[in-house]
């Protein structure tokens, strides 16, 4: 069956659930992306193509909640080199700042091209004459392209999570060329921070010689490309409901009481991932109570760590540092039942998480570099009382928008301690004032506002050239 709108993303917006009778179901997975995508998937008879984790080889089309769902199977090998190699051991580093060093394997690549080129095939099946296809992510910047040469008649969009790097350091992917060249096959490339698209033009013109003029690449064939900023969002009043609940307040008041009704409770929330910055905070936080700011009764620091990409190398390796760090923090500074830090390595359904934001007075997001941030945003939306403060990294695509919270440098501990300190010592009505204008922020450019200003803008130009051309 043809469809009018094809979302292509490295996962499908499902989780694998097994029975106790060993039968496996899928559960969709409550990220923002597919709620605010669902109402168009709706509207346009869309379809999605993912992978669903695992290595299941012949899975059949399924539908969930009356969303039309493609799995696209990987076998061990592509997962070892296209998702934990190119997309995660090499890409990532590359694109977080080089935070990691990235590893550049020609089998890497390899792989990463055939994957692409059978997500590309699948959409090329699935999309109806005229369609709308939208591609996402660093793990799928070559289907543009594969999917262009193979049905040149569809509008082809693609949207980038991460950060893209300045020149300086994207230059080193020896498949750069490709890389660029495998994005100019969509008509609108959106990334997180106008910064992001001004990096993707000046390289092309470096690069593979286009001539470009401000936010538009022109090829030599006529067409055009358009690449710009759509910072995402979360769905906000979602996220307010759920934090206004029963239930979640009296969950954040059995948190704090679970913790020992501290005046103040610290809260990180993260994969865990060696961008976030999580050892540089712990260890700020640890250094304010050795050197007697507060003490483990006055504040407590609670760090949820979600495992993520447990394969690679790297995330091993920030495991274990994470794990003996915490382990000396608590050991030097807490006392009988008083933890530092309830560090927890697990991941949450949204009513906990909605519980946590509640309970905690601050929040601490402090990565070295983040595409957009959505813990964040998610922390804003859910204090409904307008109190709380949120420490966050000059680096987190979000403190674009959020400006009233906390900045500060993540490389700087004694910058992290003084603002850390400042949160924790502000008064009410600073905290308010600040609260507020966020809180403003992100009620009006929420993730539908961000996927309805995407599309739009990617029919548009279409219109555009449509004219043009007739
Ligand atoms: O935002 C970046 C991203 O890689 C997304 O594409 C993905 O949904 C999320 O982080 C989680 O990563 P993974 O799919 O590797 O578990």
């Amino acid at each position: 069956m043809a469809h009018d709108l094809v979302i292509v993303a490295n996962r499908l917006p499902v989780d694998r659930v097994t029975g106790r009778d060993g039968e496996t179901t899928w559960r969709r997975s409550p990220g923002g992306l597919v709620s605010a995508i669902e109402p168009v998937m709706r509207a346009g008879d869309g379809v999605w193509v993912g992978w669903p984790g695992g290595t299941e080889q012949h899975l059949e089309p399924f539908e969930i909640d009356g969303l039309h769902l493609v799995p696209l199977s990987m076998t061990a090998e592509e997962i070892t080199e296209h998702y934990e190699g190119f997309s995660n051991a090499t890409l990532w580093p590359l694109y977080h700042d080089v935070v990691a060093k990235p590893e550049f394997h020609r089998e890497w690549w390899d792989a990463y091209t055939r994957v692409n080129e059978r997500f590309a095939e699948h959409a090329a099946e699935l999309a109806a004459e005229g369609a709308t296809v939208w591609v996402h992510d660093y793990q799928l910047q070559l289907v543009p392209q594969m999917l262009r040469e193979r049905r040149p008649d569809l509008r082809i969009g693609f949207y980038l999570h991460i950060p893209f790097p300045p020149a300086e350091l994207f230059q080193q992917l020896p498949w750069r060329r490709q890389i660029l060249e495998g994005l100019l096959g969509a008509d609108l490339i959106g990334f997180q921070l106008p910064g992001a698209a001004q990096n993707f033009v000046r390289l092309v013109r470096q690069r593979v010689g286009h001539k470009t003029h401000r936010d538009r690449v022109h090829l030599p064939d006529g067409r055009e490309v358009r690449a710009a900023a759509f910072p995402i969002s979360i769905d906000a009043a979602g996220f307010e409901e759920l934090a206004s609940s029963e239930p979640v307040a009296e969950r954040a008041a059995a948190i704090r009481e679970a913790l020992g009704n501290p005046r103040k409770i610290f809260l990180g929330i993260d994969r865990l991932d060696y961008t976030k910055g999580i050892h540089a905070r712990l260890r700020a936080y640890g250094e304010l109570v050795r050197d007697e700011h507060f003490s483990v009764e006055d504040a407590v620091f609670v760090q949820v760590a979600v495992p993520s990409r447990e394969q690679v190398e790297q995330y091993r390796i920030l495991r274990d540092d994470i794990d003996r760090l915490v382990g000396r923090l608590n050991g030097d500074l807490g006392r009988i039942g008083r933890p530092a830090i309830s560090y927890l390595h697990s991941s949450y359904p949204r009513e906990e998480m909605a519980a946590l934001y509640r309970a905690a007075d601050i929040m601490v997001v402090t990565p070295y570099r983040d595409g957009m941030n959505l813990v964040a945003k998610e922390y804003v939306a859910c204090r409904i009382e307008e109190d709380g403060a949120l420490v966050l990294s000059e680096f987190a695509g979000a403190a674009d928008e959020l400006r009233q919270a906390w900045l500060v440098n993540p490389y700087d501990i004694n910058g992290m301690k003084a603002a850390l300190l400042d949160a924790y010592r502000a008064e009410p009505k600073e905290l308010s004032r600040r609260m507020k204008a966020m809180r403003k922020q992100i009620a009006q450019h929420d993730v539908k506002a961000w996927a309805d200003s995407f599309l739009t803008s990617l029919a548009d130009d279409g219109a555009d050239t449509d004219a043009r051309d007739s």
